[in-house]
């Protein structure tokens, strides 16, 4: 049996991920510095997979606290998420971003190396395509200028990961590009946990339900699209983590070290925020009250995925109608809310 760690396990993506790991038959090992996250999803993973995940507090950065665990548990392969990923944030705290993005990332792959070296997933975002030209962007989509630190992180991180293991025969990574991750866990026993206000626009339209926040503003309402709000790609959060596992499975399968793949996980069909927003209320049979704002600085006008390669080669597709995502992300809050 495999024994995978997750970097950031404790995280929104992280934890749904550990839970499909546990499912497809590995031994998880999560390490977090509960940065940007509590226990509650993990406490969530355990109690869907009935299993207790070791979990160490320790920060990527550390690299004796790191090798503390490859010592005690025999890692075969990392899937990478521990990073921060505010925009804005990255915005005013660039040298924090710098810092703690990459940091963490080269201490994990020197760590790995040091003990032997194996796989690795690294979490890369659609942010890296900015505006495409042409879309749906493909693999080939050439990356665009990164317009925000965090964004430039995540291009550093990917270049990292490419010239490494052209150098290190002991190493095959995967690099999976996400869209808009979005929902939570059907029993909803893990989702979104944002601290403060929510950036993204899903928790944002949740606690507008949950009378949290009072209106949600639409960021753009005068873009070249059908109906004038941007356009993007959603993701369900369950079949994003079982994109981590196909691509785990995809590695050990081919046994190709020295080899790094790109993939985009996204569903390949855009929707417009405005579209995203009614869907949600009908589904949920609930209103939510929004006003059309100006655009927010930073944002494209639409990116989506074409999600070919990733059907291909890692026999993955999304699966969870954007419908049942919506009704996933609503039970969530109203849980967390005691509603
Ligand atoms: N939006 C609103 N109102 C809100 C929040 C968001 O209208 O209150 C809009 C945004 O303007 C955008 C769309 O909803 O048009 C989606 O916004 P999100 O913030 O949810 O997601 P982004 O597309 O901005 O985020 C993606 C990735 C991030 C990445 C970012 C970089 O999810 O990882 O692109 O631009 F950092």
């Amino acid at each position: 049996m495999k024994t995978i760690l997750i970097t950031g396990g404790a995280g929104y993506i992280g934890s749904h991920t550990a839970v499909e790991l546990v499912a497809a038959g590995y031994q998880v090992v999560v390490v977090d510095n509960l940065s940007n996250a509590d226990t509650t999803c993990l406490k969530g993973a355990e109690k869907i997979t009935g299993r207790s995940l070791p979990f160490y507090e320790i920060d990527c950065c550390c690299k004796e606290d790191l090798q503390t665990v490859f010592k005690k548990h025999p890692i075969d392969g990392v899937i990478h998420f521990a990073a921060f990923k505010a925009v804005g944030e990255s915005v005013e705290k660039p040298l924090m971003y710098y810092k703690n993005n990459l940091t963490s990332f080269l201490t994990v792959l020197e760590v790995l190396l040091e003990n032997g070296g194996g796989n690795i997933v690294f979490s890369s975002s659609a942010t890296v395509y900015g505006q495409p030209d042409i879309l749906p962007a493909t693999e080939d989509t050439p990356r665009g200028v990164a317009t925000n630190p965090y964004g430039n992180t995540k291009q550093i991180c990917e270049d990292i990961l490419t010239d490494a293991v052209k150098a290190h025969p002991t190493l095959q990574g995967i690099i999976l590009r996400y869209f808009n991750p979005i929902g939570a866990h059907p029993s909803a026993l893990m989702g979104e946990l944002p601290r403060g206000v929510p950036n993204n626009l899903v928790p944002f339209i949740t606690q507008t339900a949950a009378g949290v926040r009072d209106v949600l503003q639409i960021f753009g309402s005068d873009y070249n699209t059908p109906d004038g709000t941007a356009l993007r790609d959603y993701i369900d959060v369950n079949d994003l983590a079982r994109a981590h596992v196909s691509a785990l499975q995809k590695m050990y399968t081919k046994n190709d070290p020295g080899s790094c793949e790109i993939y985009n996980v996204g569903t390949g069909q855009p929707l417009s925020v405005l579209e995203l927003v009614q869907k949600f209320c009908a589904v949920n049979n609930i209103k939510v009250k929004y006003k059309m704002a100006g655009r927010r600085q930073g944002d494209v006008e639409a990116v989506w995925a074409n999600t070919s390669l990733a059907n291909k080669h890692l026999q993955w597709k999304a699966e969870v109608p954007v419908e049942e995502t919506l009704a996933r992300a609503w039970a969530w809050e109203k849980k967390i809310r005691d509603l």
